[in-house]
């Protein structure tokens, strides 16, 4: 389904079972909802976000590419988050697990300007999946189309925000005793301690090497959401926390208690594709509520 936002662009909506749904801005290639079967919304967007260019949308899933954060000489985060991608209406028959109840392929190629920052050309399928239960998958698919024999490397990230109920009572698994890098810190690698983390104060962190799954627990809303990464080392966990939410104008001041990015990455070491040569990152999504057992 395609319809026109407020700002003239173009919103793509899959819908799942029940009031399941998924909605994709065609301006940064970027999920910009996702609800539960009873029509809940599962990620952070701010209420102060700009649908529309230059800047990217503030939540949801960015894409970050072929820059993550400033590790490069691009702008922060790279450009693919501020292009209009668009929509093929006849994808490959690429292999689709039979539990997928709709998707749609998004295609990213660089224009003359993006050439000039980055002089690679490449091509960038997004499958957006939405799946049994409600499940949400990216997979990025980058090629490298070059045709002078000129290899090229890039780091990347699925920016996911996530919608929490209070920060202070949210706690991450999977992270525990994880070497990282803390952007608020500098270049010092650090070692993670073996609780789970909990938030307090800012965060900004590039764990490495991380695990596929990782678990985000939200106890008041008695919700865990279960982030699965393949392809993509990485992931960073971020939130502003006071201080820069209010810096930041397209964030309210007290939506830091409301939100938690967690981030699958491939921050350290850049990805290096030959001509030719495609890699495959995905990220999948399951929000399932905390079990009763485990003590929530
Ligand atoms: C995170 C980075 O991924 O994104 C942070 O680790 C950064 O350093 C944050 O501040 C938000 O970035 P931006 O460009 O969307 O404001």
């Amino acid at each position: 389904e395609r319809v026109k936002t407020a700002a003239g662009l173009e919103k793509l909506v899959l819908r799942g079972q029940r009031n399941c749904s998924v909605e994709i801005s065609l301006y940064g290639g970027q999920v910009t909802s996702w609800k539960n079967d009873y029509g809940e919304e599962l990620l952070f967007v701010s209420s102060k976000a700009n649908f529309k260019p230059p800047k990217p949308i503030r939540g949801g899933i960015p894409i970050c590419f072929p820059q993550f954060g400033t590790h490069g000489n691009l702008e922060q985060h790279g450009f693919a988050r501020n292009r209009l991608w668009t929509v093929d209406d006849n994808p490959p028959p690429l292999p689709i697990n039979p539990a997928i109840k709709a998707f749609v392929d998004l295609i990213l190629k660089p224009s003359e300007d993006d050439l000039k920052v980055w002089p690679h050309s490449f091509e960038f399928r997004l499958r957006i999946a939405l799946g049994q239960g409600g499940d949400l998958s990216l997979t990025s698919r980058i090629r490298n189309t070059n045709t002078d024999g000129r290899p090229f490397s890039y780091t990347f990230a699925y920016h996911t925000h996530f919608s929490v109920s209070d920060i202070s009572e949210v706690r991450v698994e999977g992270l525990e005793t994880m070497d990282y890098l803390d952007n608020i810190k500098g270049k010092e690698r650090f070692t993670e301690q073996g609780d789970a983390i909990v938030f307090e104060s800012e965060v900004d962190k590039v764990y490495l090497a991380a695990p596929s799954k990782v678990a985000i627990i939200d106890h008041e809303k008695k919700r865990t959401f279960v982030v699965t990464k393949e392809g993509l080392p990485d992931a960073v966990v971020w939130n502003p926390w006071d201080k820069k939410a209010k810096a930041m104008q397209d964030f309210g001041d007290a939506e830091y208690k409301h939100m938690l990015c967690v981030e699958p990455a491939a921050v350290e070491k850049p990805i290096t594709l030959k001509p030719g040569e495609e890699w495959k990152g995905r990220l999948a999504l399951s929000a399932v509520p905390s079990s009763y057992c485990s003590g929530q």
